[in-house]
């Protein structure tokens, strides 16, 4: 177990809880990047995130903090706040300050997940975060899955870079994960903030199979360090979304979440058992990562075996460009 050498402040889209956990009129508390924050929701049904503090006298918006109609009141002197943080209302003054604000982040709610924008330069968004079903451009919807089965692992000290690195990593599945033969990367596209990873894997059968005979397969799209979508080809259907939030300057929050495809059969009720184990197990599996990444040392440079050189290489550049704080002279 090691503090992560990486910047804990990278760009890009990340998960900082599902949506049903904040409904209309809460006013939920979090902290992420260092910060404290707030995400309220209006009555309108919009999702407000901003740093915790009034800008009047500091009072902590999370704690007795009210969503009157669209805007934000603060338990201290009942300051109105709205969304975009300025403030629209002093109780006992004609006029509201204009000069103050508080920090919001841009937010995007798909999937279930309450994704927000972080940049240290404060740059608008310049990707999207990716929809585990859209994403693919196959057609598919949620409505042709069962109900997203979820892991929710707070705290860990852990980077999210080394959940992506997974993604080139073809030598641990045989270890971490007990597949019979080892996978084969066939697609890996780092050329742009949102990235690309195919590979053909079987978790079935024996160690004398050839890969050439595997049909079945995992393709992933990274929408940068933050949040990872995956779709599976030639298994159970299923979808994954891997989230992963720095919490502050050596721990993050783990998030992950599985759809399994609907089939039509005779029995549904079998068949929702089956698809709540088999997500169950899908889970399972990321946890068996998450011991690893948890306790995990991050090795720069790695002593890499002849093979993981060109995957490790470009993902490791593509990573480099989230990290503004880093050294210039760092960034790819
Ligand atoms: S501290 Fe928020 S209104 Fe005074
Ligand atoms: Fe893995």
């Amino acid at each position: 177990m090691a503090k992560p050498p990486l910047s804990m402040k990278p760009t890009g889209w990340f998960q900082v809880a599902w949506s049903d956990e904040i409904g209309i009129g809460d006013v939920h508390r979090m902290k992420y990047f260092g910060e404290e924050m707030v995400a309220w929701r209006a009555e309108s049904g919009e999702l407000t995130v901003m740093n915790a503090y009034c800008e009047h006298l500091g009072a902590h918006l999370g704690y007795g903090g009210t969503v009157v109609g669209d805007v934000l009141q603060c338990p201290f002197h009942g300051w109105q706040w709205n969304r975009e943080g300025r403030n629209v209302c002093i109780p006992y003054q004609d006029r509201p300050n204009r000069g103050r604000r508080i920090r919001t982040y841009p937010v995007a709610e798909r999937n279930s997940s309450v994704y927000v924008w972080h940049d240290v330069e404060r740059r608008e968004p310049y990707f999207d975060a990716p929809d585990v079903f859209a994403a693919f451009g196959d057609g598919s919807a949620a409505d042709g899955y069962y109900p997203q089965q979820r892991l929710y692992r707070p705290g860990l000290e852990l980077h999210p870079q080394y959940v992506l690195e997974n993604g080139v990593d073809f030598a641990h599945f045989k270890f971490v994960h007990n597949t019979p033969i080892v996978p084969v990367f066939t697609r890996h596209d780092f050329a742009e903030p949102v990235s690309f990873v195919d590979f053909t894997i079987t978790f079935e059968g024996d160690d004398g199979q050839k890969i050439e005979d595997v049909n079945s397969g995992v393709q992933a799209i990274n929408g940068g360090l933050g949040i990872a979508v995956t779709k599976s080809w030639g298994m159970v259907d299923n979808r994954t979304i891997s989230a992963v939030t720095p919490v502050d300057d050596s721990t993050s929050d783990v998030r992950f979440m599985v759809y399994i495809g609907r089939v039509a059969g005779r029995d549904p009720e079998r068949a929702e058992r089956k698809a709540d184990e088999f997500g169950r197990e899908v889970i399972r599996q990321f946890e068996q990562d998450i011991e690893i990444w948890r306790h995990q040392r991050y090795s720069d440079p790695p002593a890499l075996a002849a093979d993981e050189y060109e995957g490790f290489t470009a993902i490791r550049k593509w990573a480099k460009r989230f990290y503004p704080d880093m050294h210039a002279s760092q960034r790819g």
